[in-house]
């Protein structure tokens, strides 16, 4: 008997494609491939591709001229580029990358199981947008954590962004199917479920084959599932941040006391021409709702820096609404012009690299000492732990995400997918320490 054929992915971006990275593994395990280790000797390379920033695509190319010197001493070896920069490209990924044998778009995983099983000799692309992936099986990275991507696409129009280039219009999947998954997953398992979409507060507008809906009405039916732990949801859009959802985190106890809002920039002026839809006072009215009805909430965000036109007096808008908020933490990014976007053709705008980067990291300073100061009121506490393996940095303790989010490293003896009542004793910007409290334990 012949050894199964072996694949090897290596994703690139969000969580989005993760998730989408996983539905590949279960088609191809389906189909009868075994997961390599590494890419050099796997029969087929697949990418999982990003173009949210540049320095994604930069990287990816660098990994996949490593697999095309893996198929010149093994010619059978079969390259795959699935995701959002092989969507950008479309048919030139082929022109640029002549030993790339297949590629796809999202939500055309299932092209991929179509050519490997029709022995195909010619390179071929597929790049039509037909929605979703949902009916192929998923592999799990942990068996307790699952993601279920709701919509696909996005329908705002944020000048600097690809994903509306890249993902197309907003489609949502039926709320009744949804719950269907979740539960199943439930079933097998599952404790904790991230909810994925472009713009997920959105969802329920555009139901493909189904009754309109609501991001509400999704996690309350979803709180209602036995044994369905934690709702985790990202990232939603400051415009549709309503008060229903704000109030579901508030009295539904498997909705996680954390937020993901991204601001983007501080300015209101900026935020015009990054077509936010929002302004300044908007955001922080946000901010304030959601703390009236959450006292406790985490709060993260998304900021860009050096947006084309930025100038101090924008930037310095920026630090004060993050020392205003404090933020539990944010991801922040230098600006990348993207192709096929609005925001791309301002380039007399551009910000010099250098006056971003000190820009960055003058952000960073703010974002830190805010998160740190934010993070003492967990000190003292005893939170329910996700445990998820063990510390990275040291191998004897273990490592797992309160409700807030927080990465929790801790002394104790549990098993990973248990929730464990940790006391906390020290707190960093990015991460809280403590120890399994046993008694505590004894009574969960
Ligand atoms: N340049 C820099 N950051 C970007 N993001 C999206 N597009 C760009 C870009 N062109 C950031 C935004 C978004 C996050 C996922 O990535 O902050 O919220
Ligand atoms: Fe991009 Fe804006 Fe849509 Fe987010 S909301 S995916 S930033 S267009």
């Amino acid at each position: 008997m012949n050894a199964a054929k072996t694949f090897h992915v290596t994703t690139f971006g969000c969580q989005m494609n993760e998730h989408d990275s996983e539905r590949m593994k279960g088609m191809l395990e389906s189909l009868g491939y075994a997961e390599a280790p590494e890419q050099e000797g796997a029969d087929l390379i697949l990418f999982n591709t990003c173009s949210i920033r540049e320095k994604a695509d930069s990287r990816f190319i660098a990994y996949l001229q490593q697999a095309a010197a893996h198929k010149r001493r093994a010619p059978g070896t079969v390259i795959g580029v699935g995701g959002c920069w092989a969507q950008s490209v479309k048919h030139d990924v082929f022109r640029q990358f002549p030993y790339v044998d297949v590629a796809f778009g999202p939500g055309q995983v299932h092209k991929l199981a179509e050519f490997l099983t029709t022995d195909s000799l010619t390179a071929q692309g597929f790049f039509e947008f037909e929605g979703f992936t949902g009916h192929l099986p998923v592999k799990r990275a942990r068996d307790f954590q699952g993601w279920v991507q709701i919509s696909a696409g996005c329908n705002m129009k944020c000048s600097y962004c690809i994903v509306p280039a890249t993902r197309g219009r907003q489609v949502d999947r039926p709320l009744d199917e949804l719950v269907a998954e979740v539960r199943d997953m439930v079933e097998n398992g599952v404790l904790e479920v991230t909810l994925l979409g472009q713009n997920v507060n959105a969802y329920g507008r555009a139901v493909r084959g189904g009754e309109r809906s609501s991001f509400a009405a999704l996690l309350h039916e979803l709180d209602a599932l036995d044994g369905l732990r934690r709702i985790r949801y990202t990232s939603p859009h400051p415009q549709d941040m309503k008060e229903d959802v704000v109030l579901a985190h508030a009295q539904l106890e498997s909705v996680c006391p954390h937020m993901h809002l991204p601001l983007q920039t501080g300015s209101s002026r900026v935020l015009k021409a990054m077509r936010r839809t929002y302004d300044r006072a908007r955001f922080l009215d946000r901010v304030a709702l959601i703390r009236e009805h959450n006292p406790d909430i985490a709060l993260t965000t998304d900021i860009i820096v050096g947006f084309p036109g930025e100038t101090e007096a924008d930037f310095a808008e920026t630090l004060e609404v993050c020392e205003e908020v404090g933020f539990d933490g944010a991801f922040t990014f230098i600006y990348s012009p993207r192709r096929d976007t609005e925001a791309a053709e301002l380039v007399e705008d551009f910000v010099d690299h250098e006056i971003a980067v000190a820009r960055m990291e003058r952000l960073v300073e703010v974002i830190q000492r805010r998160a740190a100061e934010r993070a003492q009121r967990f000190v003292g506490r005893t939170l329910d732990v996700l445990v998820e393996g063990s510390s990275r940095t040291d191998a004897a303790r273990l490592r797992g995400r309160s409700g807030h989010g927080k990465v929790v490293n801790f002394s104790g003896l549990a098993e990973p997918g248990e929730i464990v009542p940790v006391q906390i004793t020290a707190a960093t910007s990015q991460t809280l320490a403590g120890e399994m409290s046993l008694l505590a334990r004894a009574l969960v």
